[in-house]
C-alpha cells in the first residue's frame, strides 16, 4: 500500500515514470478490449461456416459435395487456429523482458487480429519484409506499437486505400526499421507535433468497430519506443499519406564469457 509519505519521497520524475507506465499498461488493456472483441465476431463467423459445412457434409451423400464440404471445414478450422495462436500471442505468448524478437512474425499475427477489419473498410496490404536480425525488444509491447499504428492507418481510410509495410536494416546496420505507410487523410504540419501528446486526438469518440478516439495511442507508443533506445519518425502529406517509422536495436547476444577472460574482464570493470 502507498501513503502519502510514500508519495513524497517521490521525485517528481520518479512520479512521471511511474505514470507513464502506468498510461502504457492502461492502454494495453484497452487495445487488448477492442481486439478480443473483433476477434470474438471473427471466430464466430468462422465456427458457422464450420458449421454449416458440417451440416452439408452430412445432408449430401454424394462424394464431391462431401469433399467440398470437408475441404471448406478444414480452410476454416485453419483460420480459427491461425486467429487463437494470435490472440494467444498477444495476451500470454511472450515474456515482458528485453529478448530477440522476429518483428515480420509480429506483424503477420497483428495482422491476422486485424483481417477482418482491414477488409471490411476495403484497405489493401502489401507486405515487403527484406531478411531482418531479431530486434532487441519486449515483443508484448511492440506488438502494441504495431497494432496501434495499423489502427490509426485503417482509420484515417474511412473510404478504403492502401496500407504498406516495409521492414528493412538500417544502412549502417544497426537497427530494425519498421515503416507503416497509409494512403490516408494525412496530417496538417501545424498538427504533427501535437499528435504525441497523451490525449490528443481528432476523432470523435470510438468508431463503429469500437476503437479510437481516446489520444493515448501514439503517445503510449512514443514511450515504449524510447523504453527500448529506439526511435520513431513520422512523416505525413494531407490527402496523400503518412508513414511512420520505427527503428529498434538490433539483438546481440552477449559474449560467450570463457573463465579467464572473465577474470580479466571483472578486473577492468573493478578499476573502472
Ligand atoms: N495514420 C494516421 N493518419 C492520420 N492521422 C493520424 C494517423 N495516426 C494518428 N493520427 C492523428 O493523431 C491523433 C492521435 O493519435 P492517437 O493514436 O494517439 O489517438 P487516437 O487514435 O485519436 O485515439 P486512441 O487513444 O484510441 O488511439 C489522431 O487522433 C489523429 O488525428
Ligand atoms: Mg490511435
Amino acid at each position: 500500500m502507498t501513503t502519502r509519505g510514500d508519495h513524497e519521497a517521490l521525485t517528481v520524475e520518479q512520479q512521471l515514470a511511474i505514470l507513464q507506465q502506468k498510461l502504457v499498461q492502461a492502454q494495453r488493456l484497452t487495445a487488448l478490449g477492442e481486439l478480443v472483441s473483433t476477434t470474438t465476431h471473427e471466430f464466430n463467423n468462422v465456427l458457422m461456416t464450420i458449421l454449416n459445412y458440417a451440416k452439408m457434409g452430412l445432408r449430401h451423400k454424394d462424394e464431391a459435395t462431401r469433399d467440398k464440404a470437408f475441404q471448406k471445414v478444414l480452410a476454416a478450422a485453419e483460420r480459427a487456429s491461425k486467429i487463437t495462436n494470435s490472440v494467444l500471442g498477444m495476451a500470454r505468448n511472450r515474456s515482458e523482458s528485453f529478448e530477440p524478437t522476429d518483428l515480420a512474425k509480429l506483424i503477420d499475427e497483428s495482422l491476422v487480429l486485424l483481417e477482418r477489419e482491414l477488409r471490411k473498410y476495403r484497405i489493401s496490404v502489401e507486405t515487403h519484409f527484406a531478411p531482418v536480425p531479431a530486434a532487441c525488444a519486449v515483443g508484448n509491447q511492440i506488438q502494441q506499437v504495431v497494432l496501434n499504428l495499423l489502427i490509426n492507418a485503417r482509420q484515417a481510410m474511412p473510404d478504403g486505400g492502401r496500407l504498406i509495410i516495409r521492414l528493412e536494416q538500417s544502412a549502417d546496420g544497426d537497427t530494425v526499421d519498421l515503416t507503416i505507410r497509409d494512403t490516408g487523410c494525412g496530417i496538417p504540419a501545424d498538427k504533427l507535433p501535437r499528435i504525441f501528446d497523451p490525449f490528443y486526438s481528432t476523432k470523435q469518440g470510438p468508431d463503429a468497430s469500437g476503437k479510437g478516439g481516446t489520444g493515448l495511442g501514439l503517445s503510449a507508443c512514443r514511450h515504449i519506443i524510447e523504453s527500448h533506445r529506439g526511435r520513431v519518425r513520422v512523416e505525413s502529406t494531407v490527402g496523400v499519406g503518412t508513414a511512420f517509422t520505427i527503428r529498434l536495436p538490433v539483438y546481440h547476444a552477449p559474449p560467450v564469457v570463457v573463465p579467464n577472460v572473465a577474470a580479466s574482464q571483472a578486473h577492468c570493470v573493478n578499476r573502472a
